[in-house]
């Protein structure tokens, strides 16, 4: 476990805001063929901003972990600046993540960018 940074640690222990949103305004799934791990981010959205995100997670630790601080850095911010995340972004927030997992943190910003489309998609 030592090649994991304290920060992913964390989260993976703690992770925030896991759940699931009834009357989400958007919903993106993503899921990794490979290794099987499937994650799913829900949104509400009001005046162009995320004011609630949630999230199941099917998978390892660092997808877990991945999860947990995209729904952070997610909340509040505007579509645009979500849309703007990217997954070098959700890495570094988490400290790194060793290369193997780096696969891992491609599927958090993946499954929110998804949820957006989702959203947009709806308005139309
Ligand atoms: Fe596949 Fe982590 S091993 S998401």
């Amino acid at each position: 476990m030592a090649f994991y940074s304290e920060k992913v640690m964390e989260h993976f222990k703690n992770p925030r805001n896991v759940g699931e949103i009834k009357d989400a305004d958007g919903i993106g799934e993503v899921g990794n063929p490979v290794c099987g791990d499937m994650m799913t981010f829900y949104i509400k959205v009001n005046n162009n901003r995320i004011e609630n995100v949630k999230f199941k997670t099917f998978g390892c630790g660092a997808a877990i972990a991945v999860s947990s601080i995209v729904s952070e850095m997610a909340f509040g911010k505007t579509i645009e600046e979500v849309m703007a995340l990217t997954n070098a972004d959700v890495a570094k927030a988490l400290g790194g993540l060793p290369p193997n997992k780096m696969h891992c943190s491609n599927l958090g910003a993946d499954a929110l960018h998804k949820a957006i489309e989702n959203y947009k998609r709806q308005k139309i």
